[in-house]
């Protein structure tokens, strides 16, 4: 029994539902001029409105990960990675289309990681000409191998109606209720399976 446990009573396994949860929201892509940084930052605005969770932004270009295969595994940026997603319940994923599919660079950090995925949640808020609806897909397949339990509401912002010139996000208000939905079943699946860990 823990601290908390000593006080009221509670077990650990109540004490782990009772604590909030972590839920970080990565940025898939890491190019020059990518727009990810808003979508992710829109997302967390919603988030942190709701105090359900301690949201906060996850960006993979802050941990300069080298390609997978062309390392010994000691760049510093590789443990910090595997560190922060350990420190996490859950995740939502900015995800935008690359030739129908995720980019290298969230698959490359995805691989990087193993066991700190297993037994979690997460989300997608996707873009692209359809929607990002293709990669968002193929996530959902990845997400499978590593046991991240993908939620159903999957927001689709469109690269034509919700950017001004594909570069400035100016997200529709329908998007709104959808992104509250997506983050239910988040934060719920998130809860669930910490107990299971
Ligand atoms: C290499 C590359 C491939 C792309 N392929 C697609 C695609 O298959 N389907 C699509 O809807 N958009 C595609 N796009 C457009 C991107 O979805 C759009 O540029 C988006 O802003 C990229 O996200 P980012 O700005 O966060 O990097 C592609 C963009 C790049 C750079």
């Amino acid at each position: 029994m823990g601290f908390l446990g000593k006080i009221f009573g509670s077990t650990n396994k109540e004490e782990k539902t009772m604590s909030k949860l972590n839920i970080g929201i990565i940025l898939g892509s890491t190019r020059d001029g990518r727009v990810s940084p808003q979508v992710g930052e829109w997302v967390k605005g919603i988030a942190d409105k709701r105090g359900d969770a301690n949201y906060e932004i996850v960006d993979i270009a802050d941990f300069k990960l080298p390609f997978l295969g062309t390392t010994d595994g000691t760049e510093p940026g590789i443990a910090a990675w595997n560190e922060k997603l350990a420190s996490l319940d859950g995740f939502v994923f900015i995800v935008q289309e690359y030739n129908h599919s995720i980019t290298g660079a969230l698959k490359n950090a995805i691989d990087f990681a193993r066991e700190a995925w297993n037994n979690k949640a997460a989300g997608i808020v996707s873009y692209g000409s359809t929607g990002g609806a293709r990669a968002a897909e193929h996530l959902r397949g990845i997400m499978g191998e590593l046991l991240i339990a993908d939620v159903r509401v999957h927001p689709t912002l469109s690269l034509f109606t919700d950017f001004e010139n594909f570069s400035v996000f100016k997200p529709q208000d329908l998007h709104l209720d959808n992104v509250n939905a997506m983050l239910d079943q988040v934060v719920a699946w998130s809860g669930a399976l910490k107990v299971l860990r």
